[in-house]
């Protein structure tokens, strides 16, 4: 099968509320480089990759523009602005991917543990099915809640997985899940999830646990641990 052009979208426009910062999370800094550099450095030298974009909020445009410029200075970048929600900062992303492209990967900015291979995984698997996403078996049991926090329903534990991202896709089909989305006003926690909607087929690529995303501030404190280890 001929390689195809993989385009990246990184949302990072995210205000980070659930960690009490000031900074965004992406923009946090860890020994010396943002929590976003440390991230975008795992894609560097990924086959295939020809774009990466990245929307942000309107303060960080600039930086955001420069670093990528730094980072891949051989291939095509664009910092766009972010949107109220995750899937609207994508949405803005996609505008950019040119036609040339025929896969487009989605990675949270706040992820900057994901492996090569772990991408290349996934990245085979979308060729072949349309849709694959990194995922990690679920280690708890996952418990549905109803509005008193009364437990409704316990799903078998052997069904469920974590999903991480990257998640990539066809490119054909991921704009017409989002097409698809907007038409019918949902909005999915992950892109998946807006494929799926539609009744198109993603599968799970089993990946590592250390591709975790930084959320709480014991997060932080673990991402600034395993970054400080890794020199
Ligand atoms: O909020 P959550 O943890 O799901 O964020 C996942 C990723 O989506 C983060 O990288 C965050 O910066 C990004 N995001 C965004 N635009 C928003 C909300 C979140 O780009 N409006």
């Amino acid at each position: 099968m001929e390689k195809q052009q993989l385009a990246l979208i990184i949302p990072a426009a995210g205000k980070g509320e659930r960690l009490g910062n000031q900074v965004p999370k992406p923009y946090l800094k860890i020994a010396g480089k943002s929590i976003l550099e440390h991230t975008l450095t795992r894609f560097k030298g990924v086959s295939g990759l020809g774009e990466v974009i990245v929307s942000t909020s309107e303060e960080y445009l600039l930086q955001t523009g420069e670093l990528l410029k730094e980072l891949f200075p051989d291939i095509a970048t664009h910092a766009v602005p972010g949107g109220r929600e995750r899937q609207d900062s994508i949405k803005n992303a996609l505008g950019k991917i040119s036609g040339k492209t025929g896969l487009i990967a989605v990675h949270d900015a706040v992820r900057p543990f994901v492996s090569r291979n772990d991408i290349e995984k996934c990245i085979k698997q979308a060729s072949r099915w349309g849709g694959a996403v990194l995922a990690v078996p679920a280690k708890d049991t996952i418990k549905v809640a109803g509005t008193d926090l009364e437990i409704v329903k316990t799903p078998d534990r052997n069904t469920l997985w974590q999903a991480q991202t990257p998640q990539i896709f066809w490119a054909a089909l991921f704009r017409e899940a989002y097409q698809y989305a907007e038409v019918n006003r949902f909005h999915g926690s992950d892109d998946a999830s807006l494929i799926e909607k539609m009744g198109g087929k993603v599968v799970l690529v089993e990946g590592s646990a250390k591709n975790f995303k930084i959320t709480y501030p014991l997060d932080l404190q673990i991402a600034d641990f395993l970054i400080q280890k890794e020199g």
